[in-house]
């Protein structure tokens, strides 16, 4: 087993797999970090640490490697190991574990352009030393190549350490649901889950190429050691079902489980279904924290389909919480549990003034706040709380909306078109012809130019004036902010700056705001969430010294991809079925992101229908717990600083 992730982790609850009984369902060996950044260095440290020593007795270091999203912050990690500490790659030999087929080198697409950008041009890799699958060979040629490139591996004496990231169908390399255990490197068909996966980056599902080049299980099975690197919500279903479950081809990725020196390196989100930490009480003894109560509670009236008050003694021990009832009786639990939900329960998400506070979610004064809505896209604010958005309108707290980027990407040629040509037929000009050949004439795979994006980003401009008019905001409450991290054209973005923080630390002195809604939805598909709520965090750390910061509190939201767990709510908004009606006349003002965006995740339906099945979804679990039964809710959690 690794030393370095064992020593210097900062490991949640790391135990032996199967020696342990809180790991006693868990089949594979893993380590869960708080944060993935975090991880990734230490995951680097690693592999460096077996360069090092192979060099040290002359030996070549030979690396099985990922792409993805997955390993981009280990491989950052390595180049600045050479970069800074003179980390050499001299005796490295590195072996790709696929490629997409067909696929030009050259394309940006490919996994060959993808390792030379993270790692091969920055460090002192040999150019032989590196190899990718050539996604380009021939159909004639494919299989006397694959066997070459085993060949090649065992001719270096085998892979000394293999990196990898899993696919949400349980892909490893891209050895999809059917693969054989003796699998050794192949072409193989992408599943379509996959393609979705990868549909962002290629611009369009179409655009996916259908096939692969992958080493085979055998391949990936026959290193040395192993190390799986997840992040993420998005993984954790698969992570839980990769550790937990039984071996199947249909998840290739449980074979792991038969290797002896391999370590799944998960951040919380991705480790957040493994029973030990989505269940501990049915592991073994707990430590009966307010959160982890309330998280059973709700637990156990899903698994009873009981309401809370309604729950028994029986209920408690009959699954795994006897030890709670040593300290407290059901009795007093349920009660407790029952007044904690109904106290997040409010029509007035700025306060209800004049009004006994204690148990409210928000202060009663000051009776009009100052409110910023933060928006990573222009959208995301009707989306996620245009119910709340209303309210705080209607009962005439000072509301400011800000959207962070432009979110320019996301508007289709089709409908950038549309307006060019419309604005040429009244005012015939040089620039709107142009950006009309631009569009006409753009070749696959290639950017949008300048005047492009910025016609794209008017758009959403407008569209957002719409919704805000609608919900009854002025124009000069209305901020476009376009962090500048956003604006590279395509789905990868830059880094966060100076620049962006300074935008929104202006926002926020100016504005001076008792309470600041941000998204806490990090499951959108590009990262962009992330990144602007690291913005919204950052800028209120610079102004955290503000006489008005004390009173600023900040609510987060989700609701675009999913929704906060029941027993993590602080503040739920309930709507009428007229709210309801009048929020998706606001998410209707986002014309170009309607009837099948450019970037629709995997889940088909529209943003509205999305978002109104889970407003209701919440509803009817607060329901379902025993509370007053609302059309829909919008649901908030209180972040605070330590
Ligand atoms: C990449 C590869 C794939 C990815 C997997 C996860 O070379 O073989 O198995 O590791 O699809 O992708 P990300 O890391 O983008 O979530």
């Amino acid at each position: 087993m690794s030393t370095i992730l064992e020593k210097k982790g900062k490991n949640i609850g790391y135990k032996p797999v199967g020696q342990f009984e809180e790991t006693r369902f868990e089949k594979i060996h893993n380590v869960i970090f708080e944060d993935s950044n975090e991880a990734s260095i230490r995951v680097a440290e690693e592999i460096a640490d077996l360069i090092r020593k192979k060099q040290a007795v002359g030996k070549t270091c030979v690396l099985g490697l990922a792409t993805g999203s997955s390993p981009i912050r280990v491989y950052g990690e390595l180049v600045r190991m050479h970069k800074e500490e003179g980390l050499s790659f001299s005796n490295v030999v590195t072996f790709n574990l696929d490629e997409y087929m067909p696929m030009d080198k050259a394309n940006m697409q490919s996994y060959y352009y993808f390792m030379h950008e993270h790692l091969f041009n920055h460090v002192d890799i040999p150019a032989k030393n590196v190899n990718i699958p050539d996604g380009k060979i021939s159909q004639e040629k494919v299989v006397e190549y694959c066997l070459g490139y085993e060949k090649k591996i065992k001719d270096y004496g085998g892979l000394d350490f293999q990196l990898l990231g899993i696919g949400r169908t349980g892909h490893i390399g891209f050895n999809e649901p059917g693969s054989h255990r003796n699998s050794g490197t192949r072409v193989i068909t992408l599943d379509h889950i996959t393609r979705v996966d990868a549909a962002p980056s290629f611009l369009g599902i179409d655009n996916v190429p259908r096939k692969a080049i992958t080493m085979g299980i055998a391949t990936v099975r026959s290193a040395k050691r192993i190390v799986l690197l997840g992040w993420g919500h998005n993984k954790a279903e698969i992570i839980k079902e990769t550790v937990e479950g039984n071996i199947t081809s249909q998840v290739p990725a449980t074979y792991l489980q038969e290797h002896d020196n391999v370590t799944f390196v998960l951040d919380t989100g991705a480790g957040s279904e493994l029973t030990r930490n989505k269940t501990p009480w049915l592991v073994g003894s707990c430590e009966w924290t307010d959160e982890l109560t309330s998280k059973a509670i709700v637990w156990l009236c899903g698994k009873t389909g009981k309401s809370i008050l309604s729950l028994t003694d029986k209920d408690y021990n009959d699954n795994g919480m006897s030890d709670l009832l040593s300290l407290v009786d059901s009795y007093d639990l349920n009660i407790k549990m029952f007044n904690k939900l109904q106290h997040t329960i409010t029509g007035w998400p700025g306060g209800k003034p004049n009004a006994d506070d204690t148990s409210r979610p928000e202060r009663a004064e000051p009776a009009r706040k100052r409110v910023i809505i933060f928006s990573p896209h222009p959208d995301d604010d009707v989306i996620s709380m245009g119910g709340t958005f209303d309210r705080l309108v209607e009962q005439g707290h000072d509301v400011h909306v800000a959207y962070q980027t432009s979110g320019n990407i996301a508007v289709s040629d089709k409908e950038a078109l549309k307006f060019a040509e419309i604005s040429n037929t009244i005012v015939p000009s040089e620039e709107a012809q142009k950006i009309i050949d631009g569009i006409l004439g753009k070749e696959e795979n290639t950017f949008d130019s300048l005047e492009v994006r910025k016609l794209k980003g008017a758009i959403r401009r407008g569209e957002s004036y719409a919704a805000t008019r609608y919900l009854g905001l002025q124009d000069a409450n209305v901020h476009f902010l376009d962090l500048p991290f956003y604006e590279t054209g395509t789905i990868k973005k830059k880094s966060l700056s100076e620049a962006d923080i300074a935008i929104m630390v202006d926002l926020i002195n100016e504005i001076k705001p008792h309470q600041i809604y941000a998204a806490g939805d990090l499951a959108d598909p590009h990262g962009t969430h992330k990144v602007c709520l690291d913005a919204v965090f950052e800028a209120m750390k610079r102004l955290k010294e503000e006489p008005f910061m004390k009173d600023c509190w900040l609510w987060l939201y989700r609701g675009a991809w999913h929704e906060w767990d029941i027993n993590d709510i602080e503040m739920a908004v309930p709507m009428s079925p007229s709210q309801v009606l009048k929020k998706r006349y606001a998410i209707f003002c986002h014309q170009s992101q309607k009837d099948g965006v450019m970037f629709q995740g995997d889940d088909s339906r529209e943003f509205w229908m999305r978002v109104e099945e889970r407003n209701r979804g919440t509803a009817e679990r607060y329901k379902a717990l025993g509370l007053a039964h609302y059309a829909a809710m919008e649901a908030f959690v209180r972040y605070k600083f330590d």
